[in-house]
């Protein structure tokens, strides 16, 4: 029995469904220990059977989380696996429980349905927006290898000690819950317009174009994770589909600084830019100290390679392994901006989003300016000298490895 409560409450913390058990379980708790368990039996096998064959998937075995706890396994087989559409290297995580837990969206995906049953399923022109099975499935492969170069990377270099995770390392996920999504938050990698979607997911707004930057951001009324308690948290986490979205580390540097300090920002200007020229420019004039206005691109290095910088560091610099925490949270999709159109439109078609919902490609603020480019990127690096160039490189290398981004320009080694 105790093995069974266990089983039960373990299952509570990680999925929404096995919720359900706990609270069959309530029912027969007033009644004779041998009628309690019969019961939880019953309600499991029941639940098994009308629920979870088809919403969800077994409870993955909790031993996998929870080393301790010995635990019994109802007889009932689990569902037979579905059609893998992520290449089969999960085999060799564990048991197939555990490598099931990631297929959750991918295995009941609408779009290989409608492609399968598809007369023109062969042409490559198909109807906007639909994938072609064979994109999906390159691209689907893809994200796998995303998602298991970052677990290596995380085995290999981070410590093994498992952390637990805490209010602070889910602060910058974005919570959806109509759609089941976690998106976590990479500023400048196309976080505002995946605000925006979310607020049409969540039914908080109707068109993601109508919306605009403040509302996305300052008005958001979308919750992120560390609001919840610790049941809230651990729930979402076990059963909804994590997300997150990077860019190119240095390019997208080069855009936050062009963003908040190449541009009037009173906010950014004060709080960051007068520390800065303060203490990195030698007989800065009185108005530049007093404004913040004017930080170059090398101060704004300067700054983000001292380790006894005057001011923290800002969410929109922070490399995006310390933003996220990869290797605590087991993300389902790890997106990249360079290739965000077609990658947002897989992902909202997996998370079964209206059909006529894609992502908007607003560029926020700045209008007059160039979006950042690899060029421009360049342009920016050019100011700095070799070693300085190496070091924002080193700085961010967590996120070249974990996220599979090349050496950026030849002159780094
Ligand atoms: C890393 O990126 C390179 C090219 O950009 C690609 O060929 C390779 O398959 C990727 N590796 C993984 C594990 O994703
Ligand atoms: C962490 O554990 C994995 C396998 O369990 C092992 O291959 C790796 O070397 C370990 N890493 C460290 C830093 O101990
Ligand atoms: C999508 O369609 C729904 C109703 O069919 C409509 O309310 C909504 O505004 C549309 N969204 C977009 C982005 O066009
Ligand atoms: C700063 O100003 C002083 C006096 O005006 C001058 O002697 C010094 O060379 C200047 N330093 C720099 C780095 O420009």
């Amino acid at each position: 029995l105790h093995c069974w409560l266990g089983y039960v409450l373990l299952c509570c913390i990680r999925h929404t469904i096995c919720l359900e058990y706990a609270q069959g379980f309530n029912k027969y708790q007033d009644s004779e220990t041998t009628q309690v368990y019969r019961g939880i039996i019953m309600v499991i096998r029941k639940r098994k059977q009308h629920h979870l064959l088809e919403n969800g998937r077994p409870c993955p075995n909790p031993t996998h989380h929870f080393k301790k706890v010995s635990v019994v396994i109802p007889k009932t087989p689990p569902p037979p696996p579905p059609p893998s559409i992520r290449g089969s290297q999960e085999q060799d995580l564990g048991s197939q429980r555990i490598s099931k837990k990631h297929r959750k969206l991918l295995k009941t995906s609408p779009p290989i349905q409608r492609i399968n049953k598809s007369p023109s399923s062969s042409s490559s022109s198909s109807l906007s927006g639909l994938f072609s099975l064979q994109r999906w499935r390159k691209l689907s492969s893809i994200l796998e290898q995303r998602r298991q170069l970052t677990k290596e990377m995380c085995a290999k270099y981070k410590s093994n000690v498992s952390k637990t995770i805490t209010q602070h390392h889910v602060k910058n996920i974005f919570v959806e819950d109509k759609h089941k999504l976690l998106y976590c938050q990479v500023p400048k990698a196309g976080c505002s317009n995946w605000k925006r979607t979310l607020m049409v997911l969540a039914g908080i707004a109707s068109d993601p174009q109508t919306i605009n930057h403040d509302t996305a951001h300052i008005g958001n009324p979308l919750k992120t994770l560390n609001n919840f308690d610790r049941q809230g948290i651990m729930r979402r986490l076990g059963s909804y589909t994590k997300v997150l979205f990077v860019r190119e580390p240095l390019e997208r540097i080069v855009s936050a600084y062009r963003d908040k300090f190449e541009n009037p920002n009173e906010y950014y200007h004060t709080l960051f830019g007068k520390p800065i020229i303060s203490k990195y420019r030698p007989n800065a004039s009185r108005s530049a100290l007093e404004s913040g206005n004017g930080v170059t691109f090398q101060e704004f290095v300067q700054y983000l390679l001292d380790v006894h910088r005057p001011v923290g560091i800002d969410i929109h610099w922070e490399a995006a392994n310390q933003l996220c925490n990869p290797c605590l949270i087991d993300y389902d999709f790890i997106g990249k901006f360079e290739n965000m159109e077609e990658e947002s439109d897989l992902l909202l078609r997996l998370a079964r989003a209206p059909r006529n919902l894609t992502l908007p490609n607003f560029k926020d603020r700045n209008l007059a300016d160039e979006r950042t480019s690899l060029k421009i990127t360049q342009k920016y690096f050019a100011q700095l000298g070799p070693l300085e160039r190496q070091r924002v490189y080193d700085f961010y290398y967590m996120d070249y490895l974990m996220f599979n981004y090349s050496k950026p320009f030849q002159v780094l080694n």
